[in-house]
């Protein structure tokens, strides 16, 4: 560590607004494995959810408070007392807790959105604070489409929030419009003009509508912003986030330009990214930068060579210091219960109960005995199947078979529990995926529209483990489903499965307008 630098604040909003994604929402047991990656990465404040959102969104915070003690964790909230008392409940069993509340100050929101005055937000901001201070001293404070609002009003309302007690005032790029100069220079104005600037942290939250998302935020860290608001794999509503791995890679291989360091254990990198890739169902793009497959290999023979000879001819970066690693086989068929509980624990994934337990060894040597070497990612998506999950789920696969012969239409036969009761489907398909859909649908007539199927090896090799992503619509809700099998028929039936089975029951209840 560099003690004359700054310390860069890396809040964490993967489960917040990277889950606002279309499809991505997560599970409890799902967030907790997030957040526990996360708290291994060390970043500072981990944003766990909204807790008024729904029962599921509290509970899922409350759970990430009473586990992560090496991170502050945050729930938003916005400026009504219900939601601020909602996410102060929340964040309670918390060793370090925020709550980040948050209210629209553009004209356009303003006017259209709130139907409320310049007066009324700067008063329901105030409030906010002050009842969001009855819970914690950490209390962050956002002006939702900064980017779009008049610059002595937003003036106005920070200094106000500054002096009703907020500790972070957040600057939002809530719709992804600026470009780097001018997100800078707003920052540094800001700085500069509110009173009572010297006493907080000032943070910046940006969108990639246009691709910005990382250049915004680094410029305002140039202009004096010491928190960025960022995700894994830059997950977020519409083109996502400022991407988290980008941002601190960023400052720490321009150490020359950036006068901040973060305390990220940046070899948990790639780990977090293929967690988050993997329970969303959200693949990563090959070239995408630190976390794409592709980020460090080099294709073109100048590139090889160069590298052969001396490896900073063309990187900027180590591979393994982002986490990248040869694939490490880690257990095999005689690998024991001990060996196996140990290695999930050292990857930060705790099964809720001994039966979990059973049921994820019991998987596990089934999957050694077709793969013979588990890697990994082969337990992540282990843990993450639906199978172990699958108590209590309506939906479970009991058996499928499907013919696929050349020249010949692909017909596929299920068995399915439906609610406890067993049920035989049959389709034929223009595939044997296709096929083994129809067959479910013939059972479960879900109406649902399929939006998105996607294959991925989890590793290398004929015998890898294919990971399934399928995507559902019905009555305007999306969900993901995801399922991992060596055989990748099977590993769709369970992706759609896991589909059908989020749709079944109740999503989480997205609050309409601020305030
Ligand atoms: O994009 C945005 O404005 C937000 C706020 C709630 C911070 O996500
Ligand atoms: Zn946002």
């Amino acid at each position: 560590m560099n003690d004359k630098k700054d310390h860069l604040f890396i809040f964490d909003t993967t489960l917040r607004d990277g889950e606002q994604s279309p499809g991505a929402s997560m599970t409890k047991e799902e967030k907790l494995r997030v957040a526990r990656q996360l708290e291994r990465m060390q970043v500072d404040v981990i944003e766990a959810g909204f807790a008024a959102a729904s029962p599921g969104d509290f509970d899922a915070i409350q759970a990430i408070a009473r586990i992560v003690k090496g991170a502050t964790v945050c729930s938003l909230a916005r400026s009504s007392e219900n939601d601020i008392r909602r996410a102060g409940e929340a964040i309670a069993p918390a060793t370090r807790g925020r709550i980040h509340t948050f209210i629209a100050t553009s004209p356009i929101h303003m006017e259209k959105k709130l139907r409320m005055t310049p007066d009324q937000v700067v008063e329901a901001a105030v409030r906010a604070v002050q009842w969001a201070r009855e819970y914690t001293d950490d209390v962050e404070f956002s002006a939702e489409d900064a980017v779009r609002s008049e610059v002595d009003f937003l003036c106005r309302v920070f200094a106000e929030v500054i002096k009703a007690g907020a500790t972070t005032i957040n600057v939002p790029d809530t719709v992804g419009y600026s470009i780097p100069s001018v997100w800078g220079d707003l920052m540094s104005t800001l700085i500069q003009r509110v009173p009572g600037a010297d006493k907080v942290v000032w943070s910046t939250h940006c969108h990639n509508d246009l691709g910005m998302a990382v250049a915004n935020s680094l410029s305002a860290v140039l202009a004096g912003a010491r928190q960025v608001e960022c995700t894994i794999n830059g997950l977020g509503e519409r083109a996502g986030n400022a991407s988290l791995e980008e941002v601190v890679m960023a400052v720490r291989t321009r150490g020359d330009l950036f006068p901040v360091q973060t305390r990220l254990d940046a070899t948990q990198i790639v780990p977090a990214s293929k967690l988050v890739s993997q329970i969303t169902g959200y693949a990563v793009q090959p070239n995408k930068a630190v976390v794409g497959a592709n980020a460090f290999a080099h294709e073109s023979g100048i590139h090889q060579d160069g590298v052969l000879k001396h490896r900073e001819t063309y990187e900027i970066m180590r591979a393994e210091d982002v986490g990248w690693a040869q694939n490490k086989l880690v257990l095999g068929k005689h690998s024991g219960r001990n060996a196996f509980k140990s290695r999930l624990s050292a990857l930060g994934i705790v099964l809720e109960s001994e039966e979990y337990l059973n049921l994820a060894f019991a998987r596990f040597k089934e999957l050694a005995d077709k793969k013979h070497e588990i890697f990994d990612e082969d337990l992540q998506a282990l843990v993450s199947d639906e199978d172990l999950a699958t108590d209590g789920e309506y939906y479970k696969l009991s058996y499928s078979r499907v013919c696929s012969e050349t020249g010949e239409t692909p017909e596929a036969l299920v068995t399915l529990t439906v609610g406890g009761e067993e049920k035989k489907g049959a389709g034929i398909g223009s595939g044997p995926v296709d096929a083994t859909f129809k067959a479910i649908e013939s059972i479960a007539a879900s109406g649902a529209q399929l939006l998105l199927y996607s294959v991925n090896a989890i590793t290398t090799g004929t015998d890898a483990q294919g990971e399934v992503t399928v995507r559902l619509s019905r009555g305007g809700r999306i969900v993901n489903g995801n399922g991992a099998d060596t055989d990748i028929v099977i590993a769709s039936a369970k992706a759609y499965l896991n589909a059908l089975n989020k749709l079944q029951f109740p999503d989480r209840v997205d609050p309409q307008g601020d305030v």
